[in-house]
């Protein structure tokens, strides 16, 4: 609490609110009194100035694109880090020691398969179903089998809730994969680190050996990183709430997934690469260009845009880096779609209409290219997604849960419908 408040005058009364101030961004006016206090509603659909928790978890200066996780700066983390160290430091605030680093490690490992009842699960699905369908079910599924790890009120079943979907969600993502091209399952390996796994099970056959390409293995390492939190969007604002009614975790996690799937948010990495296909070659890119700013046209230029970032985001520089490495450890050197991505980064930079509005790519620009290199089907990018935001999600529900504050979300509403009328019966309506 400090000393300032802000003061709101409403016709001849006026109300003072206290301003919380920030270690970072901006400070907050506390409104909790506002409606006791003037029998009003604040009105922001969308969110775009309303904080709707605090955190310590993720900061994000949209002017600047600086992303930090616990302090640290993304591209740092990316570059020096891996994804399960960023997943401890996300968890427990710090970067784990050599032997704290082993023990996260090894638990997660050991906790990498799944329950051999929920291969039933697959089976209910079509093949042609899109994985996040399958994602959304069998995550929800998993509270049925892992009964003792749904308790929210007692600490160790929270840890072990997470550690299981931590270690889960690439199993179950890889059989979401494989069941989608009539392959078999292929289990975990407890000798291969989190990215390696993943690659292993999603790409390897029964028929032979397969090694995981360490490039390929450091970049999906290095992409889950890029993917784990980011504030509280809208998924983890879905995760949190979902989680404030005291729902167990894997149906938050589940209900985090549904929302990440929509084209505007997690979903826009699939759209993307489907949009650059569209467009083709670069010379058709003014027509698209011209829709995306046609009012009455709803064609939006998909990994473009964001609601915080007002400069370039800062993942997806280092997604376009990674793309280059990956085309390179592939020998990919003329992806016509990359050629695409580019020439068009180059005329959205360009132009007017996207640099009033500070429409920069963002991390689902690139992404689609470069996991479509590394071989996963387009239907596939978004599973990846909440595969690296599952340990965001829990991060953000673990610190709502153990907040002393927290309390059921329960938003209001500017009413405009009907006032109050009698039923009428059949006989004299119309
Ligand atoms: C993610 O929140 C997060 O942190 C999300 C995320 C995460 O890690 O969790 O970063 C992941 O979701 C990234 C965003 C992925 N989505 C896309 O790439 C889809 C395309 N982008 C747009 O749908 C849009 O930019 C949003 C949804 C991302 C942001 O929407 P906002 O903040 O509500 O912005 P807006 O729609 O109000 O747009 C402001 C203006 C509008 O024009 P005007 O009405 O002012 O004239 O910019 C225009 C919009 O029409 N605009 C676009 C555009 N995005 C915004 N015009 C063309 N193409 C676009 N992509």
């Amino acid at each position: 609490m400090t000393d300032k408040s802000a003061t709101l005058t409403i016709g001849s009364e006026k109300y003072d609110f206290p301003i919380y101030e920030a270690s970072l961004g901006p400070d907050v006016i506390d409104i909790g009194a506002l409606y006791k206090n003037t029998d009003k509603f604040t009105y922001d659909p969308g969110f775009t100035s309303t904080a709707a928790c605090e955190s310590a978890i993720t900061y994000i200066d949209g002017d600047e694109g600086v992303l930090l996780h616990r302090g640290y700066p993304i591209d740092q983390l990316a570059e020096k880090g891996d994804f399960l160290e960023t997943c401890y430091l996300l968890l427990y605030g710090e970067l784990p020691t050599a032997a704290q680093k082993e023990d996260f490690s090894h638990r997660v490992t050991y906790h990498t398969m799944i329950h051999d009842q929920m291969h039933f699960l697959f089976r209910g699905f079509r093949r042609d179903a899109h994985p996040m369908a399958i994602m959304v079910g069998v995550v929800g599924s998993l509270s049925a089998f892992y009964h003792d790890s749904t308790d929210i009120t007692d600490p160790h079943q929270r840890m072990v809730a997470s550690l299981r979907m931590i270690a889960k969600l690439p199993t179950i993502a890889a059989m979401a994969y494989k069941y989608s091209q009539g392959q078999p399952f292929v289990y975990p390996r407890n000798d291969h680190d989190y990215a390696a796994n993943f690659l292993r099970m999603c790409f390897a056959v029964p028929a032979q050996e397969y090694e995981v390409n360490p490039v390929l293995a450091k970049a999906m390492d290095r992409i889950f990183i890029l993917h784990a939190d980011h504030e509280q969007n809208a998924s983890t604002s879905t995760v949190r709430l979902a989680g404030s009614s005291g729902a167990n975790p894997f149906a938050c996690i589940a209900a985090g997934i549904a929302c990440l799937w929509g084209p505007a948010h997690g979903g826009a990495n699939e759209a993307a690469l489907n949009m650059l296909y569209e467009i083709g070659t670069p010379d058709r890119i003014p027509e698209f260009v011209k829709r995306a700013k046609d009012k009455d046209d709803p064609f939006r230029l998909m990994g473009f845009g964001h609601r915080v970032y007002k400069n370039y985001d800062p993942r997806a520089k280092i997604m376009q880096q990674t793309c280059h490495e990956v085309l390179g450890a592939l020998g990919i050197t003329d992806d016509p779609i990359l050629d695409v991505a580019m020439e068009l980064e180059k005329v959205a930079l360009e132009d007017e209409y996207f640099k009033a509005r500070n429409l920069y790519p963002n991390i689902d620009f690139y992404s689609g290219i470069t996991l479509k290199a590394m071989g996963f089907p387009t239907e596939m990018f978004t599973v990846l997604f909440s595969l690296a935001r599952t340990v965001g999600w829990i991060a953000q529900w673990k610190e709502m849960i153990e907040d002393p504050n927290q309390r059921i979300g329960r938003p209001r509403q500017l009413y405009t419908g009907e006032t109050q009328r009698d039923y009428k019966p059949v006989s004299e309506r119309g």
